[in-house]
């Protein structure tokens, strides 16, 4: 059944309590929920009550106390009917009992490692009792959890505890919290189980003492310190950046081991994927340090931007995430190097949501009707949202952005709201009209911004002419707002350009065509375009190598310095891939480019040097060239590009290697800085190997042999892994050994095989299938192995004898009978199958229907299939 936006309406009925009793037991959890209900007033008078349920089993019901006769409801596990409920206020008291281990789906209640918790953002509260489970319902909850003491010593709940004890004469102990914030449904939760943790206090700017706790796997307590630095750190920069201050006087983290997304930020007590939790030198990489830090910071943010503040409906879903990612990525900017940080955030929307854009499972970045919503935290509203709400920061300014910040959450505190809602916030701070930006939240589609330059050397004017389109959008599709940020950059730096309709660097182009002309502008100048990536576009324009890498040169800005090098990377691999010419043309002009930037920078700003050894990846390439695609053609011209430029930079990189180590005994710092060098160390590496393989193989297992830090060790095998022969399989064997014990580690381990660009990596995906460190019922290792190969293997999942595609396909068949989220997700891989060649483009569409035409399909899985196959 399609839900639509146009649709919605407010429910009949209130619920203002909940009462919650959570009896745990590992195959019979009892759950018994006391509901204050009231009919709505804005709802339809004398309406019937039909409280929602996902496979319940209900084994008790009562009004305002009184057990209700059969003929008065009906009840079955997706729905409990009131025929006739009271026209004024009542109480519900409904009991269920549930069984979380068997609960595979990791959807409700469930049980992982043992340890007792709950995910029900979208709709799984559903499946711990009926109710009125959508966002807009907003209730104050009591929660008294009850479990054997041995089995459960940890009970935790929202809000603020306010009494534990025993139950006399039995093994069982309860704790009961309370929390006074009125909230939907799905931001509920629970935890019990055995577990250690690691706590401080931290103070808020309103006085409010506040017990920060992050909860671990017994033993693993000293790996959440990293994760309880980042909650405070997180809390203290929302006091700062946007004012908002904690409300609770508890705020709790859980690391569990099976959860299907990264985490989850349930009222005071987040649920997290324990990857994005436990951290220590030993074990965890550079990235998972930011990964870290950016996620706990995402989920704490939240309670304002999605708790405080949350959503009507789920097509509102962008209104906090796309936020909460805008916000994240600002207190990753502030926490790191912000350039830096700006290049991973156009790389991720280029890899992720560009494509996603450009096939068949495009939406607007609020869409308008769904099948199944867990099939829409996508790219598209989180990353596209980020991008929007960036935007509009950069169309009115820092001071009344702030301002209308402010006031979208004084206005809707406590309420559910919807997008119109935040943009009336910003209309009203700004007295615009802001109709015309909301386009942007309407309709997919990746703008295509043409711009053409004009240099008149008598008048001495440089005009820029700019046109807008929207493939994929509809004929009918309005222009949008798109703000440009932009400067002109001479033979030898930047020119002072100006003209009215650039305020504080940015043009707005709101119609499809508009120009803008530049006086007093001594020679033809090099137009820096989109500067920091201020829209969310593909910019075509015409530049010359030349001209691109004289941005490279003197721009000022950050971004488009790295930009203008992918951009001479991507003509070249580009015109090489339809080519198939073994001539690279233009690849010693960006070698010759990089090597002076190197020589000037890399030892100022190792980070950032990292970013421009980085090729476009082969995605990127491929929804460049958008048609006809052939990964193995980007493969090899990519790999010539490769050896094109590490044939010139090996010597250069070699001795910056050296002078970027760390000096002996260095303590390990995860901080951006040592993080940068690291970055910078281990792209030489893998440069230098694909220059000379003996050489490279060989540093590469003194790396692994003596590395300090798990990105080093880890980055060595990844080189090495690029490099077939036994070295290789020696070390991956010795690896999986050493960390036979670390599920997370070997997640990388799994990883890095899955993305092995050869022939026999569908045989040695196989082996892995089958290894110890395997298991298909745990998402990140399914993620780690099948996910990766899908996302990051192109040649090998688009193999021409389609055993990519069959390998992905029986895992998303094996997979959807336990876990249909997980399903769906992996097979979101065939989003781009249309843009093939046909010969790849036939065999991706035969395994699209097959699985289509399975019997016994998830709606998640049907979705996906459904949607890919007609889009
Ligand atoms: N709200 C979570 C976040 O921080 C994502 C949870 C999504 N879960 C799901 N089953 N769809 O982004
Ligand atoms: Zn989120």
């Amino acid at each position: 059944p399609t839900i639509r936006l146009q649709d919605y309406r407010p429910s009949d009925h209130l619920i203002d309590r909940v009462d919650l009793d959570i009896r745990l037991d590992p195959h019979a959890s009892r759950i018994t929920a006391v509901l204050a209900l009231r009919p709505n007033p804005a709802g339809t008078p004398g309406a019937q009550l039909v409280l929602d349920g996902d496979e319940l089993g209900l084994v008790g019901l009562a009004l305002d106390g009184k057990a209700l006769p059969a003929e008065a409801y009906a009840a079955t596990p997706a729905g409990l009917t009131l025929h006739a409920p009271p026209q004024g206020p009542f109480t519900l008291t409904v009991e269920t009992v549930v069984d979380p281990t068997a609960n595979t789906k990791l959807m409700g209640l469930y049980r992982s490692s043992g340890v007792y918790c709950t995910q029900c953002e979208a709709d799984g509260f559903r499946r711990i009792t009926y109710f009125l489970d959508r966002p807009d319902i907003l209730s104050v909850y009591t929660t008294r959890i009850e479990a054997a003491r041995e089995e459960a010593p940890v009970l935790l709940g929202n809000g603020n505890p306010v009494e534990t004890g025993d139950v006399p004469g039995t093994d069982r102990h309860y704790a009961i919290w309370q929390d006074p914030h009125p909230k939907p449904a799905y931001l509920f939760a629970i935890v019990g189980g055995r577990l250690g943790h690691v706590g401080r206090s931290f103070v808020t700017s309103e006085g409010r003492e506040v017990a920060l706790g992050v909860y671990v796997e017994p033993g693993k307590e000293a790996r959440a310190d990293y994760a309880l630095d980042a909650v405070a750190r997180s809390m203290t920069w929302d006091e700062e950046v946007f004012g908002r201050a904690y409300d609770l006087d508890v705020f709790n983290v859980v690391a569990v081991s099976d959860f299907n997304m990264g985490a989850m930020e349930n009222k005071g007590l987040n649920i997290f994927n324990d990857k994005y939790v436990l951290a220590s030198p030993e074990t965890a990489t550079d990235a998972d340090y930011a990964n870290i830090e950016a996620i706990i910071a995402h989920e704490y943010f939240h309670n304002w931007s999605g708790n405080r503040v949350t959503c009507r409906d789920w097509f509102q879903l962008c209104l906090k995430e796309g936020l909460t990612v805008f916000r994240d990525q600002e207190f990753s900017s502030d926490m790191r190097s912000r350039a830096v940080h700006r290049i991973g955030e156009v790389r991720t929307l280029r890899a992720r949501q560009f494509p996603e854009d450009a096939g068949p499972l495009a939406h607007p970045v609020r869409p308008k009707h769904y099948a199944e919503i867990n099939n829409f935290y996508t790219a598209t509203v989180y990353e596209k949202g980020a991008e929007i709400v960036r935007m509009l920061k950069t169309l009115i300014g820092e001071a009344a952005f702030r301002n209308g910040m402010d006031r979208y959450f004084s206005e809707n505190d406590g309420t559910a709201a919807t997008v119109e809602d935040f943009l009336a916030a910003f209309a009203t701070e700004t007295g615009r009209d802001l109709a015309h930006f909301a386009q942007w939240y309407e309709r997919p589609s990746t703008p295509r911004i043409a711009v053409s330059g004009h240099y008149d050397a008598t008048a001495k004017t440089y005009r820029l002419d700019f046109r807008q389109t929207r493939p994929g959008a509809g004929a009918d599709a309005p222009p949008l707002v798109i703000p440009v940020a932009l400067g002109l950059i001479g033979p030898d730096g930047p020119l002072t350009a100006t003209n009215a309709r650039v305020r504080d660097g940015v043009f707005v182009l709101e119609s499809a065509e508009d120009s803008l002309t530049f006086e007093n502008i001594a020679a033809q100048p090099v137009p820096s375009l989109f500067r920091d990536f201020s829209a969310p576009v593909r910019v075509e324009m015409a530049l010359s190598d030349a001209e691109q890498l004289t941005l490279l040169r003197h721009d000022t800005d950050a971004f488009n310095r790295w930009e203008s090098a992918q951009r001479v990377a991507l003509r070249i691999l580009i015109e090489a891939a339809r080519s198939g010419s073994e001539t690279l043309d233009g690849s010693e002009g960006l070698a010759a480019a990089l090597a002076a930037f190197l020589d000037g920078e890399a030892l100022r700003d190792p980070a950032f040097a990292a970013l421009m050894l980085a090729l476009p990846s082969e995605g990127e390439v491929a929804s460049e060239i958008g048609a006809n695609i052939d990964p193995d053609a980007i493969f090899s011209a990519r790999r010539r590009l490769r050896q094109a430029l590490a044939a010139r930079l090996r010597d250069q990189l070699a001795v910056l290697r050296e002078q970027l180590a760390d000096p002996a005994g260095a303590a390990f710092s995860p901080a951006a800085a040592a993080a940068g060098r690291r970055a910078f160390r281990n792209a030489a590496l893998d440069l230098i190997a694909v220059a000379d393989p003996e050489r490279g193989a060989a540093l590469a297992r003194e790396q692994i042999a003596t590395a300090a830090t798990m990105t080093d060790r880890l980055a060595g095998l990844a080189t090495l892994a690029q490099i077939p022969g036994e070295a290789r399989e020696a070390e991956l064997a010795a690896f999986a050994e050493l960390y036979a014990d670390e599920p997370l580690i070997l997640d990388k381990w799994l990883a890095i095989q899955a993305a092995i660009a050869e022939d026999d990596t569908i045989a040695r995906i196989g082996r892995l299938q089958r290894h110890p460190a395997f298991s298909m019922t745990n998402p990140n290792r399914v993620r780690s192995l099948v996910g990766v190969f899908s996302l990051a293997n192109p040649t090998q999942f688009n193999r021409v004898d389609g055993a990519g595609y069959a390998l992905v396909a029986d895992t998303v068949l094996a997979l959807d009978k336990r876990n249909p989220q997980i399903a769906a997700r992996l097979l979101t891989a065939f989003g781009s199958w249309r843009q093939l060649e046909p010969v790849r483009r036939a065999a991706a569409e035969a395994a699209l229907r097959g699985i289509a035409s399975a019997g016994g399909l998830s709606r998640d899985v049907a979705d996906i299939a459904g949607r890919s196959l007609a889009g």
